[in-house]
């Protein structure tokens, strides 16, 4: 079968920034920004951008594109022929379709909620909720926590996930260029231009209560820009700085690495993955920074945003945004216009989350396109259900626990020392610059052989000593759902099992092919 192709280099930048641009950079990156020294923490913020994202983000786009050129899309093959005298590196290239899979499962879901709020938002559902109690308890109903005068059950929730799953499974049965492609073309630039908008209308709010004047929009820049030096001490800053960075890129997940494996050997990476990794970095510090702190903060001053501040960013985005746009003259449309930004910036993310797996079905199965969508549908569809069914018992939290924390350190840790070290920093200098139209400062020769692993090892060590060890042991669950959880886990482990066991048959398969051809 001929390999899947991007039709242009606008569409593949625009494919990976629209998997970075997503829920973290407008709800995510205000949150921990706020919460760990406001201006300062721009500090680390941009250190980890400079010494780990934009070097993950060449090293995905060489790696990616390098491994395509031998009909690779995914890790497993990709670090094979990276390391070919390895017997054990595919292995560990598992957890670039694994994380995915467990991410995407989790976050349609998420996503779901963004497209019946869209709605809600246009049909004045939630407009009675005064307060961000009745708000709550109006979210609460919603994901089937109580029954309450809005939702008896999972009902609409359910029918707005199916809706948000099929359009994924849509999007991805279509292909690189006519799905992916196609709808990241429109999509990310329509999403843009809603932020923008949004931005427009919050930075004019001035001081919407005269009574209050110091609850102004100028002062909520204040709060999430000041910087708290002090900050800069603790070491639990900088990891969450660090953690910050690879959400928002999404580098170190191995999605980035399947889309760089449509590429044509002398495509451009180096200045394609500076722009994608550029996109995003403005669309969160310039639009994510304006949009939530600044709009609560007009609203319910440095009293109030501490406590929102506290109670995490789904509250943030789910609760008191929709409150304070509603305030607003048109409150209804700006608030579709929140939930409907959000949406868009979710479903751009998902897809790239799927293609992994798909791609992996095609190229070590043989399956048609088609064939690898329903297949991955059926089986992501199944491991949606616990997530949806068991939502307040923290399936959800555990299975981002996994996907986004241990998976991503480890991965990334792989790539990096498989590129500067294995592969070697000449050859794998010298890959990055083909068919390059920069030359990238001769000072990341010596940040990706030395800086970039060296972070990554601390990183890992000190996760595994400060959140891991409280996490593994279950120690902060609350006992009632100990049961439930570890399920979850024993599941997750089961599917990366049979993902090992998969990769086996098939490098099996094809050495005795191989083996065959030689001595027929
Ligand atoms: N980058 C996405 C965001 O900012 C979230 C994300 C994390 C992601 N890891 C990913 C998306 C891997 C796609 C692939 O919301």
């Amino acid at each position: 079968m001929p390999k899947q192709r991007w039709t242009s280099r606008l569409g593949v930048i625009l494919a990976v920034a629209g998997s970075a641009v997503g829920l973290g950079n407008f709800l995510r990156f205000p949150g921990i920004a706020a919460d760990n020294g406001g201006g300062a923490f721009m500090i680390p913020y941009f250190v980890s951008f400079f010494l780990l994202g934009l070097p993950l983000m060449w090293i995905e786009w060489t790696i990616g594109r390098f491994g395509g050129g031998f009909g690779h899309s995914t890790a497993p093959g990709v670090f094979h022929t990276m390391w070919q005298k390895n017997r054990f590196v595919k292995y560990f290239g598992v957890i670039g379709i694994f994380g995915p899979v467990v991410i995407f499962s989790y976050y349609t879901y998420i996503e779901s909620w963004l497209l019946g709020y869209s709605v809600f938002a246009l049909t004045g559902k939630y407009a009675g909720c005064g307060d961000s109690g009745a708000m709550a308890e109006f979210l609460r109903g919603y994901q089937g926590l109580t029954h309450n005068e809005h939702f008896s059950g999972l009902g609409t929730a359910y029918l707005f996930f199916m809706m948000t799953f099929a359009i994924n499974v849509i999007v991805v049965g279509f292909g690189i260029s006519r799905g992916i492609e196609r709808f990241c073309k429109w999509a990310l630039p329509l999403l843009l231009v809603i932020a923008a908008v949004l931005v427009v209308r919050v930075l004019t709010l001035g001081a919407p209560d005269p009574a209050l004047p110091e609850n102004n929009v100028a002062n909520g820049l204040g709060f999430l820009w000041n910087p708290d030096w002090q900050a800069l001490r603790e070491p639990h800053v900088w990891l969450a700085a660090a953690g910050q960075i690879f959400f928002t890129l999404s580098v170190g997940f191995g999605v980035i690495l399947t889309y760089a494996s449509y590429l044509r050997r002398n495509d451009d990476v180096a200045l394609s993955g500076l722009t994608a990794a550029a996109t995003n970095e403005m669309t969160e510090v310039v639009l994510g920074g304006s949009l939530v702190i600044p709009a609560a903060f007009a609203f319910v001053g440095a009293a109030g945003i501490e406590t929102i501040a506290r109670q995490g960013i789904f509250d943030i985005g789910f609760i008191t945004m929709p409150l304070v746009l509603g305030k607003m003259a048109y409150g209804q449309v700006f608030g579709f216009l929140w939930f409907f930004l959000l949406f868009v910036a979710g479903v751009t993310s998902s897809i790239s989350l799927a293609q992994p797996a798909i791609a992996f079905l095609e190229d070590e199965f043989n399956l048609s396109r088609r064939e690898a969508a329903l297949l991955f549908a059926v089986i992501t569809f199944l491991l949606c259900q616990p997530v949806i069914f068991f939502y307040g018992n923290g399936v959800l939290g555990e299975m981002d626990f996994w996907g986004t924390t241990v998976c991503l350190v480890v991965f990334a840790t792989v790539e990096v020392i498989l590129f500067a070290w294995v592969f070697g920093i000449d050859r794998a200098w010298t890959e990055l610059h083909a068919g390059s139209d920069i030359r990238i400062p001769s000072i990341y020769r010596f940040i990706i052989k030395y800086i970039t692993p060296l972070m990554l090892l601390t990183i890992l060590a000190s996760w595994i000593w400060t959140d891991w060890r409280r996490h593994l042991f279950l120690e902060d669950i609350p006992p009632g759902d100990k049961p439930i959880i570890l399920l979850t886990r024993v599941g997750l482990a089961g599917l990366f099992i049979f993902l090992l066991l998969m990769v086996r048959i098939v490098w099996r398969r094809r050495s005795a092919a191989a083996a065959q051809e030689i001595d027929p």
